[in-house]
């Protein structure tokens, strides 16, 4: 027999609601086909460009097609290393390289937008004055694109300070230059961009925007109009840049773990029940003395995984694991065997396969969401969860593509610490020594039901980048 039954193999996706044209993206929110340039506004060092690059990982995320076009880029081709003189406005050369630049970088846009697929465009730049500001929504308005500005404004000079040392002096700009006298040329920069500078203002009511300032600490909006630039916007609104850090693990090993059957409400085994023990000793390790809220699921075998954890508690529902349908309770060779075109479909394409009265990856990431949301505005969060939800925010956090995300390699007893820093998330992975089954099938392969192999518990730290184009600004 077979699980899954439409002839267009549509079992797989979720409702999309078009509009004029039919996007078929497989956008698992409801979307419609509006097209939005998100216009980034404000003086350099102000956050423009991370912030950027987390909305396309986010709406990538979510599988709306999104993606930045960084003028400073564009302007780096025909200015690779410019010094604070080239952004004076009244060196008319720089003006005109910088106006080619903008230029360039609009009409690469405008050509992406032509395919349907392709929702939000995001224009990182510093975009500082009210006329180059009309010239893009003149632009936009005329091709159809919706305008979105984001501006982020900030007069904390500790804060900007450490900007300019943290991104700026490590940019392509100052590629071979003592990072003292690249902080200092950037400083001069900034001050010839403050001469022309106008924030976003009651002249610019007919513009729909978000004024970011000071990083969050106050945020006005203006003429939001639809459902996307709604979630876009609600989105900035949850960021924050305290230093923290989100530390992941799977329960311990449960029963089921041990007898290879998928889903459940089991209990730990003996060995998970040690790894319960074990696990405040290893959060310890990584986290010191720092304030930490555990999450759960709402599933036994994670509250007992974090009973001895001595921290402030939350379960949720959301976390549970991937609900595995009418195969709950069954092995993988069990569903080879009793559903054998539905395990080649789950293979071919892992991420949105939905099993039978259950779900796929695509279904859990939207689930996720709201945790994603609650991720950004707090700081040190521990999750201990399931296997597929782990890959998910694993997922968001290190930008990972969904043809590869199913298939990660997750081990029991393992603590993973994410740490986001500027343009990156640092990973590192921490293994309690005590032996876990895995849980882990190769694409295309049964299950091997045997510990997991010494090689896999021995997970060096790796760092994984997000796109580095906003790291080049
Ligand atoms: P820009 O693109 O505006 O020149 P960047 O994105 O390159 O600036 O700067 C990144 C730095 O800005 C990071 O160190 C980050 O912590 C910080 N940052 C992030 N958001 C903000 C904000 N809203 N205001 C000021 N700085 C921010
Ligand atoms: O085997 C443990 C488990 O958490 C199951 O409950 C769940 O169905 C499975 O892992 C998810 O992993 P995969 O998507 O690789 O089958
Ligand atoms: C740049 O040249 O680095 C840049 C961001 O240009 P603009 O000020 O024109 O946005």
């Amino acid at each position: 027999p077979e699980l899954s039954r439409s002839p267009q193999g549509d079992f797989m996706r979720p409702a999309i609601r078009t509009r004029k044209s039919s996007n078929t993206n497989g956008v698992g929110v409801q979307v419609e086909d509006t097209r939005i340039c998100v216009v980034m506004v404000g003086l350099p060092a102000r956050g423009k460009s991370l912030i950027a690059q987390k909305v396309v990982r986010y709406l990538g995320w979510l599988s709306i097609s999104a993606r930045c076009f960084n003028v400073g880029s564009y302007r780096r081709t025909n200015t690779p290393q410019p010094n604070a003189s080239f952004f004076d406005t009244s060196n008319k050369e720089g003006e005109r390289l910088r106006k080619a630049a903008a230029e360039a970088a609009v009409a690469d846009m405008i050509v992406w937008f032509k395919s349907p697929k392709n929702l939000i465009a995001i224009l990182d730049a510093t975009n500082s004055t009210k006329a180059r500001r009309r010239w893009i929504k003149d632009r936009c308005d005329s091709e159809g694109i919706e305008t979105l500005f984001v501006e982020s404004k900030c007069d904390e000079e500790d804060l900007i300070m450490s900007n300019i040392i943290e991104v700026k002096t490590t940019s392509p700009d100052y590629c071979g230059q003592d990072p003292e006298e690249a902080a200092k040329d950037f400083r001069e920069r900034i001050r010839m961009y403050e001469r022309v500078y106008e924030t976003l203002d009651e002249d610019e009511q007919d513009l729909t925007y978000c004024k970011i300032i000071n990083v969050g600490s106050q945020v006005i909006i203006n003429r939001i109009q639809d459902y996307l630039q709604s979630r876009v916007v609600y989105y900035l609104m949850n960021l924050h840049i305290k230093p923290r850090s989100i530390w992941i693990s799977r329960h311990g090993e449960s029963m089921f773990n041990v007898s290879g059957q998928i889903g459940g409400d089991a209990d730990l085994s003996p060995r998970g029940f040690r790894y319960a023990s074990e696990l405040p000793a290893l959060v310890r390790n990584s986290a010191g003395d720092a304030p930490l809220t555990v999450w759960t699921s709402t599933l036994k075998r994670t509250a007992q995984t974090a009973a001895h954890l001595p921290y402030e508690k939350l379960s949720w529902k959301a976390l549970d694991e991937l609900d595995s349908g009418v195969c709950d309770g069954l092995t993988y060779a069990d569903i080879e065997q009793q559903y054998p075109a539905d395990f080649a479909a789950r293979d071919a394409d892992k991420y949105n396969y939905r099993y039978l009265g259950g779900e796929s990856y695509r279904d859990v990431v939207i689930r996720l969401e709201p945790i994603i949301m609650e991720l950004e505005r707090s700081e040190n969060i521990l999750i201990v969860t399931h296997q597929a939800v782990l890959r998910c925010i694993y997922a968001y956090f290190m930008g990972s593509n969904q043809e590869q995300s199913p298939w990660m390699e997750v081990p029991l007893h393992c603590l993973i610490r994410l740490t986001p820093r500027a343009y990156k998330t640092e990973e590192e992975r921490m293994f309690a020594d005590v032996p876990a089954v895995s849980t882990w099938r190769e694409k295309g392969s049964k299950a091997v039901h045997a510990d997991t192999p010494e090689h896999s518990r021995r997970g060096s730290p790796s760092i994984v980048g997000m796109k580095k184009e906003g790291a080049a600004k």
